[in-house]
């Protein structure tokens, strides 16, 4: 009898504050060649985050309801949670040329400090690329409508946030 294969990780790495339709998209898409992946969700943010991390970690399960999908927390270097994790991909969405020389940089820095995962790029559904958390957070906060964005849970949220 001949071992089951390995399952294949991937690691789907970000902010999530909060999670849209353009991430669920991604995850959708990684788990067409992944057996499991890990919404990652960074413990620290360059920026002050609308939601705490409680909130996003809450947000991405309420969004995404695949038992194949699990999400962590992580705090510091994402290659080291990539290697802890068995992952051997790290996704990350492109939507357009601007994304990418960061993309690039840090693909390659994770590549040096975990020479066994692969960073793959997804491109999002056309209907998606303009979207990204900070337009959504923008829009909510001046009353916009949202509802095609982002999960009901999150848009009740984003209300919930903004008072409006
Ligand atoms: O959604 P974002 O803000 O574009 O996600 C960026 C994120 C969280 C994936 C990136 O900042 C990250 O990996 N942070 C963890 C710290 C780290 O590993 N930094 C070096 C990256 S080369």
């Amino acid at each position: 009898m001949s071992a089951s294969p390995t399952p294949r990780i991937a690691v789907y790495p970000g902010s999530f504050d909060p999670i849209t339709r353009g991430h669920e998209d991604l995850i959708r898409r990684a788990r067409s060649f992944a057996d499991r992946v890990i919404v990652a969700v960074a413990v620290n943010v360059s920026k002050q985050p609308l939601f705490t991390l409680e909130e996003r970690v809450a947000l991405i399960n309420q969004a995404v309801a695949d038992p194949s999908v699990q999400v962590q927390a992580f705090d510091g270097l994402l290659a080291d949670f990539a290697r802890r994790a068995g992952a051997t991909v790290i996704v990350r969405g492109l939507r357009a040329v601007s994304d990418f020389e960061y993309e690039f940089q840090m693909a390659l820095m994770n590549r040096n400090l975990a020479p066994g995962v692969e960073t793959v790029f997804l491109v999002p559904a056309y209907d998606l690329t303009y979207l990204s958390s900070s337009l959504v957070r923008e829009v909510a906060r001046f009353g916009g409508d949202v509802s095609a964005l982002v999960h009901p849970a999150v848009r009740q949220a984003l209300t919930q946030k903004f008072g409006r």
